[in-house]
């Protein structure tokens, strides 16, 4: 009986491992294993075995072999389940990628455009880029271009103050001029030196005026600098950023830190003036504040809104669409 036990054991393997689906796997269990299985039957037979320890060793192979077939059947069943568990996973697999948008290449905000361009034309002009910190003193805002404590001109900056010991000393700088100062103190001349960056004002957002805006600021310092070259400059910068079609003028004004001072205005072709920015002759308490000698050195300064500069060029009618970041207006751009 232990060879037939053994003979049933490996026939019913064999068909096990071929079974290809689940339900074709319970019906086998069954047959195998069930009631009316040839295990089943091994077992009713024992009692006829003559000896008791022929007994016991077919009792024994007929357990060992229904714990073989038993094992194999588990064992298939969790190859069949891995298996179609594999073809579910696939047939309900989201294809994400067909809602997906290819994806766009950006490009530089209309600001830092302007910016760029700007230093790109000052830079074929022979000069070099420097840049100072937004987080300024009260000496370098004001005191070292010409102003101090009491002089009237500070009003017309709407100065945001930083809490500092002591009080005022310590503000976001309200324009780029005192950059003007940090060259002067750091590089020897000749000094031909624009310097882009952020400015602060206390101002209420409108159509014209944000709080946060840019300046690029112009800085020459060399022996026997006069107007004439200031005027020159302003000139071929005109020509080189706006077209050949522009011309640009100095009209007299008045700034603390240059001396003479004016305002400059471009002249498009149609005709209009705009105002540009300010510019002047670098004053002699400015020279000294930067720490060279007004005998010995002179030069002329500008500075002007690089904001203004990209409305302008855009036609853009209100500077706060700039900074609300609404994609479908920047990309235009
Ligand atoms: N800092 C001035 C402002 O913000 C602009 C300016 C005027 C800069 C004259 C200059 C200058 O360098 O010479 O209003």
């Amino acid at each position: 009986m232990i060879d037939q036990v053994a003979a049933a054991r490996d026939a019913a393997l064999a068909r096990v491992a071929v079974v290809s689906s689940m339900a074709e796997l319970r019906a086998i269990d069954a047959e195998l294993l069930g009631k009316k299985g040839p295990f089943a039957a091994f077992k009713t037979r024992l009692g006829a075995l003559p000896t008791v320890e022929e007994k016991k060793a077919a009792g024994q192979a007929v357990n060992e072999a229904t714990h073989a077939v038993g094992a194999a059947i588990d064992a298939r069943r969790a190859e069949l389940a891995a298996a179609e568990r594999v073809v579910q996973l696939e047939a309900e697999r989201l294809d994400l990628t067909e809602v997906q948008a290819r994806p766009s290449r950006g490009h530089a905000h209309i600001i830092t455009q302007a910016w760029e361009r700007l230093e790109d034309v000052f830079i074929g002009l022979g000069f070099q880029i420097a840049e100072g910190p937004e987080v300024e003193t009260d000496f370098y805002n004001f005191e070292a271009l010409n102003m101090p404590p009491s002089h009237p001109a500070r009003g017309e900056w709407d100065t945001l103050f930083v809490e500092s010991d002591p009080p005022g000393s310590v503000l976001l700088r309200t324009h780029t001029s005192p950059v003007q100062i940090r060259v002067m103190q750091t590089l020897p001349p000749p000094i031909y030196m624009v310097m882009p960056g952020r400015v602060f004002r206390r101002d209420t957002p409108d159509a014209t005026h944000m709080p946060v805006f840019h300046q690029i600021e112009g800085l020459v310092i060399d022996r026997d600098i006069t107007l004439a070259d200031l005027a020159g400059t302003i000139e071929a910068f005109t020509k080189a950023f706006f077209g050949g079609e522009f011309t640009s003028r100095l009209r007299p004004s008045y700034f603390p830190f240059t001396e003479p001072s004016a305002e400059f205005d471009i002249r498009t072709p149609s005709g209009q003036w705009l105002e540009l920015g300010g510019c002047g002759m670098v004053h002699p308490n400015v020279l000294r504040a930067g720490g060279l000698d007004p005998e010995e050195w002179s030069g002329f300064a500008f500075g002007f809104g690089i904001d203004r500069m990209a409305k302008e060029r855009h036609a853009v009618s209100d500077l706060r669409e700039m900074f609300t970041n609404d994609i479908r207006f920047l990309e235009q751009f």
